[in-house]
């Protein structure tokens, strides 16, 4: 079935074709870091969905309203009144993005040493759960970290684990339960309602605050309403209304569903934790009426947070990723599946088995997938996982992946063919792509900005 946009295209943006000279010269000045090249240098970037999406022009009317007082601004309440609507929670603390609200709930609600379970990691959300003395522990199924199950809700929280860490660690040493919907790292996986459903049951037998990373809630609605028996004839505003009940309050990166550049916030029903959240986020963000966003920036997602859960919208977007998806699996193409809502992610570790862990699969992919077509691309894989904090020793995660995210609204199924057809290239060519190695490795969320090179000839 086609599924056409929901919407026509009034202003368009071209797009620079760089060479292949011009791409090989990119690459190398980039350390073989997609994240280091310069936009200007890319085709078709797929880097991230994330503060990449078209706004509509309602969007941009509301951004002519935003009203810029440094206190109790009125795109502030506009904004509380779209969250409270939408997500069913009264209170709502702006943040410049997702990682500033992670890095304000994380400081409010972990005392060192405590546990945070999580249905799989994020990088950041991770990195502020240890700068505030937390120990992060993976509960999520065991489906989630094999690139090959298929589960129609990879991204459940495996509850059983999860009571096992309650039973051995005491309730009083968890600090908070945190439950992604849908599973960035698992390739865009969703946890189903009634999963949510038990979560929350064993949190508040033990009393302890379940809290919701919402960034790609609305996804996680949709295939709600496409796999879950019951959700068929509901609209995806009402499922995300009923999943957002489950929480205590939840993060939210507003650059993704939210359909805004830039722009995140933290929500919740509890007065104290809404106190204790306005207290710090002065300090590190802004004052709790802006919590450094712009008004008009907040004027945005509110009309964002209201079009993200149009039906149609998220029924073409999610069906956008999966042409891309499938044209790859009908290729051979190893791919995450089931094909998750944000994201095409191609198994590295399957296309390039020729090449151990440590020499950066990923990582090398991406840098060929730039270098054949100036696609850009992301890896998720060893250099995303970073070092454990204790012993210092690469973290070995199970998925080595290539993340071919689709940004809202932005392209065309044809941009997204000329992808397929690279990708078919380089998987017919694949014993031709040699490993990498690491020249310059940051201390923290190594893969932004670490450099590579090529480890060598690659095998005939
Ligand atoms: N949580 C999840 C699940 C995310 O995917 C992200 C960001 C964040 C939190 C942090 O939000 O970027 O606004 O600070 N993910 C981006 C990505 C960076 O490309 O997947 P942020």
């Amino acid at each position: 079935m086609t599924v056409a946009e929901p919407y026509r295209i009034k202003s368009v943006e071209p797009l620079p074709v760089p060479t292949r000279a011009e791409r090989e010269a990119a690459i190398g000045r980039a350390g073989h870091n997609t994240f280091l090249l310069r936009s200007d240098e890319i085709y078709i970037d797929l880097l991230t969905d994330s503060g990449t999406s078209a706004m509509s022009d309602r969007q941009w009317a509301a951004m002519m309203c935003g009203d810029e007082a440094y206190s109790g601004s009125r795109s502030f309440y506009r904004l509380q009144e779209a969250v409270g609507e939408v997500y069913g929670f009264r209170h709502v603390v702006p943040a410049h993005q997702g990682r500033g609200a992670e890095h304000i709930l994380s400081q409010i609600a972990i005392k060192p040493g405590q546990y945070v379970p999580g249905n799989m990691y994020f990088t950041t959300t991770r990195a502020h759960q240890e700068l505030a003395g937390g120990i992060f522990a993976d509960v999520v199924i065991d489906e989630a970290h094999d690139a090959r199950a298929r589960h129609p809700f990879k991204g459940n929280v495996d509850v059983a684990k999860l009571a096992a860490l309650i039973e051995r660690e005491g309730a009083q040493n968890i600090a908070y339960v945190n439950v992604a919907v849908t599973v960035n790292m698992a390739g865009g996986q969703p946890v189903s309602m009634a999963n949510l459903r038990e979560v929350r049951e064993l949190c508040t037998r033990h009393g302890i605050l379940l809290w919701c990373d919402a960034t790609r809630c609305v996804e996680n609605a949709y295939f709600i309403q496409q796999r879950e028996e019951g959700y068929a004839d509901r609209t995806v505003a009402s499922i995300l209304r009923e999943m957002m009940a489950c929480f205590d309050g939840c993060t939210m990166s507003g650059k993704k569903d939210a359909l805004v550049n830039i722009g995140g916030f933290l929500a919740m029903n509890d007065e104290t934790l809404l106190q204790r959240a306005s207290e710090l986020v002065v300090l590190f963000e802004g004052m709790p009426s802006y919590g450094g966003m712009a008004g008009r920036d907040m004027e945005a997602m509110a009309q964002g947070v209201r079009e993200m859960v149009d039906d149609a919208y998220i029924a073409h977007r999610v069906h956008q990723v999966h042409h891309l998806g499938e044209r790859l699996r009908r290729a051979g193409v190893p791919i995450v599946e089931p094909i998750g809502g944000h994201a095409v992610f191609i198994d590295a570790a399957r296309f390039l088995p020729h090449l151990d862990q440590e020499q950066f699969p990923a990582q090398a992919l991406a840098a060929a997938l730039y270098l054949d077509s100036g696609v850009r691309s992301m890896e998720r894989g060893i250099v995303s996982a970073g070092r454990d904090p204790k012993t210092s020793k690469n973290r070995r995660p199970r998925l080595e992946l290539v993340r071919l995210t689709v940004p809202r609204r932005v392209y065309t199924d044809s941009h997204l063919d000329v992808v397929a057809d690279s990708v078919q290239r380089l998987h017919e060519r694949r014993h031709s792509i040699g490993g990498l190695r690491m020249t310059y490795e940051p201390p923290t969320l190594r893969f932004f900005t670490a450099r590579f090179e090529p480890a060598g000839q690659a095998p005939a």
